[in-house]
This record gives structure tokens, sequence and C-alpha cells, in this order.
């Protein structure tokens, strides 16, 4: 098959394209032919700094395409089915940048006929933490459904970045009410498409004012892209019992909190990385998301809030750069082309 390896970390172009023999599927695995790989910025992180196996890393952990073989114990009945895949790459060789890649049977998830295979490479890693962020907070449900979030409201802050987006999908799904930040009027406009209530320009607006006009109490939940830059802000407007959930360090990498004014609401700091999430979470928001799709209330393309950008396999580096200069929307790659 062909697939993109490296052998050393570096720079893009340590991802060379390579003929090698198609993996087969061990007991409790399955095999999938690969239509897409979803390229997010811990790929490229994983690709600089995780050191690869001796037989190389094929990078990149979400995908989508179609069960073709599979292992000992798992039900044949997949096979033919097209799936989306999480995590394919986390302490494994054989990532999406590739023809086929072999998973344990849990980390495919039914696509069915409808969804695109787009849809499905863009769903793993920024779907899975904007569920794990959305629910940790006390005040709020652990499953996310139509209806669950009914009277909360969700500050997302970063609502034009890939796991913004899928925060504020997921939460408009759930029937929350939600404020996203963002830093242009172009980036506006895609938070918008995603569906957030309402637009705050944070480098413009007064993001606290604006905030509390819409929730006077706070909010219940913030889904925090970086702690370091907004932790004043987040902690002047989080509500009783509500959780600032951090999943990256974009623009710092330590935080200062209020003590005193975080007791009083009993607000949680939450630190949350999608690989390490409690397995029970893990579960209930892979099953969660794929409510969302089959609901057909998640949706990838700039009409989403979420444009894409697609390059051929033998192009992953320029994916990977792409990505790392901060590109906005979803950058995929297409394994067939
Ligand atoms: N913990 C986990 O499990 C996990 C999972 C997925 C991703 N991540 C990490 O999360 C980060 C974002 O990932 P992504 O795929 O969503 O990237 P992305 O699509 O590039 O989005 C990042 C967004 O953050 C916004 N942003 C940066 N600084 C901000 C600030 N001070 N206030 C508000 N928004 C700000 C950016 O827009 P502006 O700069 O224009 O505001 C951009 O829209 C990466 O560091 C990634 O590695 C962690």
């Amino acid at each position: 098959m062909r697939a993109i390896v490296y052998t050393e970390n570096g720079d893009p172009d340590v991802l060379q394209l390579v003929e090698r023999p198609t993996p087969e599927p061990g007991p409790g695995e399955v095999r999938v032919r690969l239509a897409l790989s979803g390229v997010n910025p811990t790929d490229w992180k994983s690709r600089r700094t995780n050191p690869p196996g001796s037989d190389g890393q094929v990078p990149d952990q979400d995908g989508s395409g179609t069960v073709d073989a599979v292992g000992e114990g798992v039900d044949p009945v997949l096979v033919g089915e097209r799936v989306w895949i999480w995590e394919a790459a986390w302490q494994r060789p054989h990532g999406t940048a590739a023809e086929y890649t072999v998973v344990p049977a849990r980390q495919v998830v039914l696509l069915g006929a409808g969804p695109s295979f787009e849809l499905g490479a863009a769903l793993g890693i920024p779907f899975l933490t904007a569920h794990r962020c959305l629910t940790v907070a006390e005040s709020l449900p652990d499953r996310l459904g139509p209806g669950a979030l009914t009277g909360s409201t969700v500050l997302v802050q970063g609502g034009a970045g890939a796991v913004g987006n899928a925060a504020i999908q997921l939460a408009r799904w759930a029937d929350a009410t939600v404020i996203a930040t963002v830093s242009s009027p172009r980036k506006a406009q895609l938070a918008a498409a995603a569906g957030a209530t309402h637009v705050v320009d944070y480098r413009q607006q007064d993001v606290v004012a604006e905030v509390r006009k819409v929730a006077p109490q706070g909010v219940d939940a913030i889904v925090e892209v970086s702690a370091a830059a907004n932790a004043a802000v987040d902690a002047r407007v989080i509500g009783l019992h509500g959780a600032v959930a951090m999943y990256a360090d974009d623009g710092g990498a330590e935080v200062t909190v209020p003590v005193r004014a975080q007791m009083t609401p009993n607000a949680r700091w939450q630190f949350v990385l999608v690989y390490t999430e409690p397995e029970r979470a893990k579960a209930i928001g892979v099953e969660d998301v794929n409510a969302a799709v089959l609901d057909g209330a998640v949706r990838v393309g700039a009409d989403a809030g979420l444009p894409l950008h697609v390059f051929p396999l033998a192009e992953t580096a320029q994916a990977h750069r792409a990505v790392e200069d901060g590109a906005v929307g979803k950058v995929l790659v297409d394994v067939t082309a």
C-alpha cells in the first residue's frame, strides 16, 4: 500500500511517501481501507516530538473509510461498513495517512450510508475533545443530546477553531445558548455559521460585559483553548458549579487563577486531554458524537463554519504545514488521490 511514514522527528519534510506491506488485522482489530485522513495539531506535535518506532510512524489520528477485513474475534458483519476512526495513531504505528490502517474494533464507529467521509474524518479529536469539555461541569449532565443543555449557557473561547466549531455544534444540538469568541469579522461569520447564538470579537469587545449581558449569573461551561490568556475573563464569567475546561496551552503554558473568586461558585478548573480521559467518558463521547452525526446535527464545510482544505496523500507534508501554520477550518488528506 501507499503510506506516509516518518522515521525521525522534525519539520513536515520528514514525512515520506513509501510503499509498504498492507497491515493485517490482529485479534480484536479491524482493517479499514481509508478514504480521508483528518489532520489535527496533535499530529504535527507528535511528528515533532514523539520518537517513532523502528519501522517508522504513519501519522494522523482521525480518518474515515470502509472496513475491509476483521481479525479474530471480530464480527465479520463489519466488513463493507463505512466508518469513522478515532485515535488510530495513539501509541500505535498505524495512523490514517495511508491507504489502509488497522485499529482495535472499538475505535471504528459506523457512519451509515448518509454522512460524508469528509465529516467522518473531521470527528475524532475535535468532537471528542469538545464533548469532554461540555460534560465536565458539575452543573451539567454527562451526556449530550437534544434538550440536554436546555437552559444552560456555554462560552466557547476560540469559536472558529476546529475544537471550538465542534463545541458550538454539539452544544447547539443539545439546545444550549452558545457564546463564542473570535478575533476577526471573518472568524465571527464562521462561528455564527457553526450555530453560535452570540459572537464576541475579543479584540474589539469587552468579553466579560458581553457574556454578562447574555448570562447575568455566569455560564455553565467554558471551552477554553487559551487558559493562560483568558483565565482572568473566565474567572469573572463562570457560573455556579460551572467548569472551565482547558484543552490547550495556546498563547501560554501557565495559568493563574484567583482562588477565592473561584471558591464562591464552587467552580471547577478541569484539564482535558482526549487520549487519557476516563474510559467511560470516552465511550459516552463516541456514542453521543455519533448520535449527533446520525441526527444530521453536525456538519463540515464553510456553511458549517469549518471550510475544508483537501490535500492528496503525496502532499501530506503540505497538509501538516497548513495545520501548523494555523489553517482556518479542517485540513484533510485524500488518501485515494
Ligand atoms: N487537550 C486535547 O485533548 C486537545 C484536543 C484537540 C486539540 N487540542 C489542542 O487545542 C488547540 C486548538 O486545536 P484546534 O484543532 O481547534 O486548532 P485551530 O483550528 O487552529 O483553532 C485554534 C483557535 O484558537 C483560537 N485562539 C487562540 N488564542 C485564543 C484566545 N486567546 N482566545 C480565544 N481564541 C483563541 C484561534 O483563533 P484566533 O487566534 O484568531 O483567536 C483559533 O481559532 C491546539 O493546541 C491543539 O493541539 C487539544
